[in-house]
């Protein structure tokens, strides 16, 4: 058995050196081959542009978020290699998923919309704004008045019944998670706010950003050690039901946002306090040495789909924060340079089902161990072409505002006056909400509680 299993180790390791993925940090042509080969294996999960399948959606076991997220990747893809293969799919599949209502509400996706799944969608609207990724036609959504439409509905959805306000996880009272306030829905929020704050020079954005960083801090989402907790459950009417986990892209989210916040303010102390801050829990936490992981499960081996995206989010935004907070980038570089080199080592996998990309290249999950640990899949290959491709970023032009070239035209009033999706439903009142949060807790932690623990 033990002389079966190296001698399958050996013809591994000899079909691997002829296809892995080669890199040459700091060569473009080398980096951008390495991203092209990864990105083409991404692209090999998505089947939402053949016939008969809905553009935008990944098929099972993915969450639509994560498509949201991937095309967002993808759109920093193409900015950062010039490489325009994917940009047909990459519009019709946001066109598509903007939907009727132009707002990244789809009516499919009501059983499980959350707030953070409409926020992964529209930050990559805002991507293309800031990345100059061609505009749609003028009878179309366009990417800026895309992201002030979630931005719109987010502040109307803020809630200060419970915990001082903040954003619920859930849209839909029906939803389980509709009684948990969390730190990737408000960080969605805190990201696009700041984001529009610099694009449009609008301040009703940057005193949104400041009030909902104060807020997240207020209930204890942010420490003073600029520690990210996952959330609060309300319970009883209070907010002390604190969820500690730590995932790294809630640490990525605020790290970016406090950085675009940081150059909006013209580099007011408080927001490089914050940069950081975060930045230096993040470090603490998501890094084995020069490595990243996903620190809470990742070791033990029992990350979700949705974790096992998770430091792809955190790469691109610790990017994006060397491009907001200069000063940053002589820490964040050699990390983001480290982990390419370790992620390129992980994409020599050759699984026999499941990966259309070249065989030999398939990426897994672990950067750790200087190989491929057998663990496949769109978060897997968005994380590695994000670790690889991310490393250009320095070479990258400055994401553009309204007044540096921007051509996206916004809609300050976009999501707003829409009719109700569920007009047969009568509004809600106190009573009843509180009785359905019993009832989603209940639901969670028992009947579906695989389904909903995958934002948790
Ligand atoms: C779907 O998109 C991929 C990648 O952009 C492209 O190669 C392929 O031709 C598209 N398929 C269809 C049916 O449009
Ligand atoms: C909703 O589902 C229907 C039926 O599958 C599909 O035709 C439509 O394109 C979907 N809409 C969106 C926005 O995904
Ligand atoms: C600024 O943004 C707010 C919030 O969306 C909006 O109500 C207002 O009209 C905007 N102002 C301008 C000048 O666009
Ligand atoms: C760091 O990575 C090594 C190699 O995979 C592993 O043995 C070790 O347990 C990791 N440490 C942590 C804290 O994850």
């Amino acid at each position: 058995m033990m002389w079966k299993l190296r001698a399958v180790g050996v013809i591994a390791l000899l079909a691997q050196s002829a296809t892995a993925v080669e890199l040459v940090l700091r060569n473009d042509a080398s980096v951008k081959s390495a991203a092209s080969t990864i990105a083409f294996g991404l692209m090999g999960y998505y089947t939402g542009n053949r016939t008969g399948d809905t553009p935008g959606n990944l098929p099972d076991p993915y969450f639509w978020w994560e498509a949201g997220a991937m095309f967002g990747t993808m759109i920093d893809y193409w900015s950062l290699t010039g490489d325009t293969s994917y940009n047909e799919a990459i519009t019709q599949a946001l066109l598509h998923q903007a939907s009727d209502t132009r707002d990244f509400m789809p009516p499919n996706q009501t059983r499980t919309l959350g707030n953070d799944d409409q926020g992964f969608w529209a930050m990559a609207a805002m991507s293309a704004a800031e990345n100059k990724f061609p505009d749609p036609p003028a009878d179309q959504p366009q990417w800026l008045a895309l992201a002030q439409a979630a931005f719109n509905q987010w502040a109307e959805r803020w809630d200060d019944e419970f915990c001082g306000g903040g954003l619920r996880w859930q849209i839909f009272t029906f939803n389980a998670g509709f009684n948990y306030k969390n730190s990737i829905s408000n960080g969605c929020f805190f990201n696009i706010a700041s984001r529009l704050a610099r694009f449009t020079g609008n301040q009703t954005y940057a005193d949104w950003a400041a009030k909902i960083f104060a807020w997240q801090e207020s209930v204890g989402l942010i420490t003073p050690n600029y520690d990210v907790y996952d959330g609060v459950t309300i319970k009883d009417g209070n907010c002390r039901e604190t969820d500690q986990i730590q995932w790294s892209y809630n640490h990525g989210i605020f790290l970016h946002g406090a950085a675009v916040m940081y150059d909006v303010t013209d580099r007011n102390p408080l927001w490089k306090q914050r940069v950081d801050g975060i930045l230096g829990s993040t470090i603490n936490m998501f890094y084995n040495g020069t490595i990243m992981i996903e620190q809470f499960c990742e070791e033990p081996g029992f990350c979700d789909i949705d974790q096992q995206s998770f430091k792809g989010y955190l790469t691109r935004w610790m990017a994006g924060t060397t491009q907001m907070a200069p000063h940053t980038f002589d820490v964040i570089h050699p990390l983001l340079e480290s982990s390419a080199e370790a992620a390129a080592k992980a994409c020599t996998g050759s699984p026999a089902t499941g990966f259309n990309g070249i065989p030999g290249t398939a990426c897994g999950f672990k950067w750790t161990t200087g190989g491929f640990d057998g663990l496949i899949g769109v978060g897997e290959q968005m994380n590695a072409l994000g670790a690889v491709m991310y490393t250009m970023v320095n070479k990258a032009a400055q994401p553009v505002t309204s007044d540096t070239g921007g051509t996206s035209q916004g809609k300050p009033d976009a999501g707003l006056n829409l009719p109700p999706m569920f007009p047969e439903l009568s509004p809600i009142t106190l009573g009843e909400r509180v009785a359905a949060g019993f009832l989603t807790t209940a639901i969670a932690f028992s009947v579906i509680g695989g389904s909903v623990f995958v934002m948790l």
